[in-house]
């Protein structure tokens, strides 16, 4: 069961993932050069995963022809999260569940971190926080949303994702050394495996 989702996953990443475009690349290039700048940070290997999925929802319109009745969340990696939580456990899902409000989070900690990034997702970025703030009930000031994120246990992990995350989207990780499919496939099997058996890792 579990390994049929996960190559289903990693076939809407690299095949599916080749026609639609992020931030001027396509999603699969963007989602293995955002792996490869974690896999050359030796960041754990649930980090890599989460790298390589961290913007599957993107491709979620044929997933969700297959799956049918998912009740998923409009935020895209809000919807990657709850896709991933089953088949790769939290150390996955919660990190890309952090991603989007990890850049507000930057943006409010570190003076430089707008101005480095590419316009696009600078626009995106911009453009999330005015939706969260227009989402409903009271929003939280800037010191509460810093507060709340940083008392997250996934709150490092989310941060190390999104900047490679931005920069994969601005170009950084071109010539970045890419994996091969079957090392990716292979490399997801075994997170899959570890958090089924999370006592034996
Ligand atoms: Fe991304």
């Amino acid at each position: 069961m579990n390994d049929n989702r996960i190559d289903r996953l990693l076939h809407l990443i690299l095949t599916d993932g080749r026609r639609v475009q992020v931030h001027g690349q396509s999603v699969a290039e963007h989602c293995v050069q955002t792996a490869a700048l974690a896999w050359n940070a030796s960041a754990p290997l649930t980090l890599v995963a989460a790298a390589l999925l961290h913007d599957v929802a993107l491709l979620v319109d044929e997933m969700v022809g297959n799956a049918g009745g998912l009740d998923l969340d409009p935020r895209h990696e809000v919807m990657a999260a709850d896709i991933l939580e089953p088949v790769f456990g939290a150390p996955v899902a919660e990190p890309v569940r952090l991603h989007g409000v990890a850049g507000r989070y930057l943006a409010l900690t570190e003076p430089d971190y707008l101005r480095g990034l590419a316009p696009s997702v600078r626009e995106d970025l911009l453009s999330d926080v005015e939706a969260a703030q227009d989402g409903g009930g009271a929003p939280l000031s800037d010191v509460e949303f810093v507060r709340a994120f940083v008392a997250n246990p996934w709150a490092a992990a989310a941060v190390r994702l999104r900047r490679w995350d931005d920069r994969s989207s601005g170009g950084g990780a071109r010539g970045a050394e890419l994996m091969s499919r079957s090392e990716l496939a292979d490399l997801l099997h075994r997170v899959a495996r570890s958090a089924q058996q999370p006592l034996s890792a």
